[in-house]
C-alpha cells in the first residue's frame, strides 16, 4: 500500500526543530505534504528563520521519511527564501541531494551526477571529464558520462567514437548508450551533424540535454559524469535546477582569466546549493619530456590557492602534456594509453578524493556502495 499524507506528517511531528525540543510540525514551518505513488513531496517555509538549518534539517527529514513503508521517495521543498532560490547551505554535504530516486526522475537509475565544469572553454574540461570517468570506472564504481557541451561536444573524438550513431532499443524507444573503456556514454554530438554549426539557443539546448538524458537506456549507475557547457549562464544553472547533481568539480587553468571564471562558477553552483567538491587545475605546469625539467608557464598554483581561499577542496593538478593531448586525439584517454604513468595517477587520485567526499553518508542509501569500493569490493 502506498505511503499517506497523513502519516507522513505523524513522522514529520516526530521530528525537532534543530536546537530545540519542539517539533517542525507544531513550529509552523511544514506547509505542505502530497503524496503520490510512494513520492513524497514535502514543502518547508522556513520564513525568516535560520537558514543554516536546512541542509541538517534537510537530511534528518529525508532520512526518515524514505525509511518509511511504502516510500519510494523523498523530495523536500524549501519556500520563503528571500529572493526566489534556493540559498546556498555551507553545511550541504555532497551526495546529500541523491538519497532518493525521486529528484533525478530524468535519470531514475543513477545515484549521484555529478558535474564537471568550467567558466570558461579550452581549459581541458572534456580532457578531465573522460579521464576522471574512466578513473572512477577503475575502482569499481558503474560509471557513464554524458556529454552535453552542446557547443563543442569533443569527446566522441576522445572515445574513439566519432562517426558513430547510437543504436536504438526500437521496443522500448530508448537509445543504448556506448560502452568504451569501462564506462557507458552518451553525446549531443551524436545527435548532430558533424561539423554543422550549432546554434541551438537557451529553451532549446535544454530540451535536447532533457531528451538525452530522459531517452538513454543508462541502466544502473553509481555516478554519472556530466560534462557541461562552459560557462556560468542559464544553460549551466538550468542544468543544475534540472538534475539534483551530487556535486560539482570545477576545472580551472591557472592564469588569472580562467580562475576568475573558476570563482564565478563555483558561486553559481553555491547559489543553486551544488555543493562543490573540488577545483582540478589543469595544465598546471609543463614537464620537458626530453629533460624532464619543470616549467611553470602559467604560474602555477593558482587553483590551490584560489581553493583555500574559497574554501572548497583542491583535488589535484594535471600538468601541460602532450601525452595527455595525443590520447584525446588518438581516442584513447591517457589513463588507458599509459595506465601506470603520472597522469594516470593523478587522475586515480583525484577520483578517490571524489569517491571519499560521495561516500561519507553511510546511513543513507548509495553510501554504502562507497565504503565496499573503497574496501576494493565490487559490487
Ligand atoms: N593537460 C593537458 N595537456 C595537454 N593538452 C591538453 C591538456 N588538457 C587538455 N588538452 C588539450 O586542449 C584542448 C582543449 O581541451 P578540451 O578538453 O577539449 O577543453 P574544453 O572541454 O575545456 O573545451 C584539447 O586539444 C586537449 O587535447
Ligand atoms: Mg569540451
Amino acid at each position: 500500500m502506498s505511503i499517506q499524507e497523513k502519516t507522513v506528517l505523524e513522522k514529520l511531528a516526530a521530528i525537532p526543530y534543530p536546537g530545540y525540543s519542539r517539533d517542525i510540525v507544531s513550529f509552523g514551518i511544514v506547509r505542505s505534504v502530497t503524496c503520490s505513488d510512494g513520492k513524497v513531496v514535502i514543502q518547508l517555509d522556513l520564513g525568516t528563520g535560520d537558514r543554516s538549518v536546512l541542509g541538517p534539517l534537510r537530511d534528518t527529514i529525508k532520512g526518515e521519511v524514505s525509511a518509511m513503508d511504502g516510500v519510494t521517495g523523498v523530495d523536500v521543498r524549501v519556500t520563503g527564501a528571500a529572493d526566489g532560490l534556493k540559498m546556498a547551505d555551507p553545511n550541504a554535504r555532497p551526495g546529500a541531494a541523491q538519497a532518493t530516486g525521486l529528484e533525478n526522475e530524468l535519470l531514475p537509475g543513477v545515484r549521484n551526477v555529478i558535474a564537471v565544469a568550467s567558466g570558461k572553454g579550452g581549459v581541458g574540461k572534456s580532457t578531465v571529464a573522460v579521464n576522471l570517468a574512466i578513473a572512477l570506472a577503475k575502482t569499481g564504481a558503474s560509471v557513464g558520462l554524458l556529454d552535453a557541451d552542446i557547443y563543442g561536444p569533443s569527446i566522441p573524438i576522445m572515445l574513439g567514437l566519432a562517426d558513430r550513431k547510437p543504436a536504438v532499443d526500437g521496443a522500448r524507444q530508448k537509445l543504448l548508450p556506448f560502452e568504451r573503456y569501462g564506462i557507458r556514454f552518451m553525446s549531443l554530438g551524436f545527435m548532430v551533424e558533424r561539423n554543422s554549426p550549432v546554434i541551438w539557443r537557451g529553451p532549446m539546448v535544454m530540451k535536447a540535454l532533457e531528451q538525452l538524458m530522459r531517452d538513454v537506456d543508462w541502466g544502473d549507475l553509481d555516478i554519472l559524469v556530466l560534462d557541461m557547457p562552459p560557462g556560468t549562464g542559464d544553460a549551466q544553472l538550468t542544468v543544475s535546477q534540472k538534475v539534483s547533481l551530487a556535486g560539482a568539480v570545477i576545472v580551472t587553468t591557472p592564469q588569472d582569466v580562467a580562475l576568475a571564471d573558476a570563482v564565478r562558477g563555483v558561486a553559481m553552483f553555491q547559489k543553486v546549493e551544488v555543493p562543490i567538491l573540488g577545483i582540478i587545475e589543469n595544465m598546471s605546469f609543463f614537464c620537458c619530456p626530453g629533460c624532464g625539467t619543470r616549467t611553470e608557464i602559467f604560474g602555477h598554483g593558482g587553483g590551490k590557492s584560489e581553493s583555500e581561499r574559497q574554501s572548497v577542496p583542491f583535488l589535484g593538478e594535471i600538468p601541460l602534456d602532450s601525452a595527455i593531448r595525443d590520447g584525446g586525439d588518438a581516442g584513447r584517454p591517457v589513463i588507458v594509453a599509459d595506465p601506470d604513468g603520472a597522469n594516470a595517477g593523478e587522475f586515480q587520485s583525484i577520483a578517490a578524493k571524489i569517491l571519499d567526499s560521495l561516500g561519507t553518508d553511510t546511513d543513507r542509501a548509495g553510501g554504502g556502495i562507497f565504503q565496499r569500493l573503497k574496501k576494493g569490493l565490487k559490487g
